[in-house]
């Protein structure tokens, strides 16, 4: 493992501004003995008794030599640790970015006490599913029927995401790549068509597409443009008011990828879900099963998780990109986090009996997983 060493000053966090106060003091007293009486026409040292002026001669070198000391890199630190505890401010998303702003879980508990729903602690983290939430508030209120339940947490789940996402926001596959300063990166699309190219999927201008989660297309549009026969899945009825301008020839369905009800069985040759998995109470696996049920024997598979933000100065200018997905409680972007949730749903994939599933992590914007069915 690497080592960092530092000094009993870094080690215990002292501020630069304490350890030059202190230093002062030392000075102050280091010379105090030698000018007692001077006048120095602004002030006056006192004149001090002589075992005072005994004591300070000891005393200013005593503590100039102990501030020596603490100055010494005397101690080992885990290098990642250092950097972790360093980077963790700059490596922080923008404090103006949506994702720093009320989180979505937070939206969904406060719709829900809205209408007087107990909610009893609940607490909505990754891995909890909108079943989960649904089964967890029907053992709490006892008192309302299923489908009241049902509407109440799709509509709480709903508010959340249009507020957080719906109108066009600052978006990394919206700025020019050149001001991402990321060297050799592409447009997001091109990645997307090669992962495509790769698991063999016929040209999108010839096939019948569905995206899932397709929000306001704002970003996605220069791809899905060129499709023709698209339809678009949203929990989010404004969402999909922005997307009808967007993409005039598309057809636009309202609900949860979790139940495509309005889509038929073996009629789509792709179905794709861009940056759309990871969301809070998205249910992975029963999502999965919609996909096998509308693809067509044969039909390709993309689903993707985002992976890059961008990363700002004070002032909000772009400066860089920060890579990973926002952990709940954090405010910086973890890779590991990222993956987890991209391997979870080839996992999920491969069980479910999809074909050629392949995760690819050639784009810095996100990570894509793929199939065959
Ligand atoms: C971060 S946006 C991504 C939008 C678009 N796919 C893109 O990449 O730009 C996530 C979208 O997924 C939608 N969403 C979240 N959970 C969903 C679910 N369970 N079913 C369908 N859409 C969902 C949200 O309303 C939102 O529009």
């Amino acid at each position: 493992m690497d080592f960092n060493t530092v000094s009993t000053f870094q080690r215990l966090g002292v501020p630069p501004n304490v350890i030059n106060t202190v230093l002062v003091i030392i000075i102050v007293l280091l010379l105090a003995p030698y000018v007692g009486g001077t006048d120095f026409g602004v002030f006056k040292v006192p004149d001090f008794p002589p075992t005072i002026e005994y004591l300070l001669k000891w005393i200013g070198p005593f503590l100039l030599l102990v501030f020596v000391i603490l100055f010494i890199p005397a101690w080992k630190t885990n290098k990642v640790e250092i950097g972790a505890e360093k980077k963790d401010q700059p490596n922080a998303v923008h404090s103006k970015s949506k994702y720093r702003l009320q989180s979505t879980p937070d939206i969904i508990l406060n719709e829900l006490h809205r209408q007087n729903v107990n909610t009893g602690g609940i607490r909505i983290i990754p891995g909890i599913n909108i079943h989960d939430l649904k089964k967890r508030i029907k053992i709490l209120n006892t008192q309302l029927s299923d489908e009241r339940i049902n509407q109440l947490v799709e509509s709480a789940r709903e508010t959340a995401f249009t507020s957080k996402y719906a109108a066009p926001k600052e978006d990394e596959k919206l700025v020019s790549i050149t001001e991402l300063k990321v060297q050799g990166i592409q447009e997001w699309h091109i990645y997307l068509e090669q992962f495509l190219s790769r698991l063999g999927v016929p040209d999108i201008k010839n096939i019948d597409v569905l995206d899932v989660g397709i929000g306001n297309a704002y970003a996605s549009q220069v791809f899905l443009g060129s499709c023709a026969s698209l339809t678009g899945v949203d929990i989010s009825h404004e969402a999909i008011t922005y997307a009808k301008n967007k993409l005039p020839n598309a057809v636009f369905k309202i609900g949860g990828a979790e139940d495509l009800k309005e889509i038929e069985s073996f009629s789509m040759d792709l179905y794709i879900s861009l940056r759309t998995y990871q969301s809070t109470l998205f249910d992975i696996k029963e999502s999965l099963h919609e996909a096998y049920r509308v693809l067509a024997k044969g039909g390709g598979l993309v689903v993707s998780i985002p992976n890059m933000f961008l990363k700002k100065n004070d002032s909000g200018k772009i400066i860089g990109v920060l890579y990973g997905l926002i952990p709940p409680g954090s405010t910086a972007p973890s890779v590991e986090f990222a993956m987890q949730i991209s391997e979870k749903i080839q996992e999920y994939m491969n069980l479910l009996g999809f074909k050629d599933v392949e995760l690819y992590k050639e784009s810095p914007f996100e990570i894509f997983i793929g199939a065959r069915k």
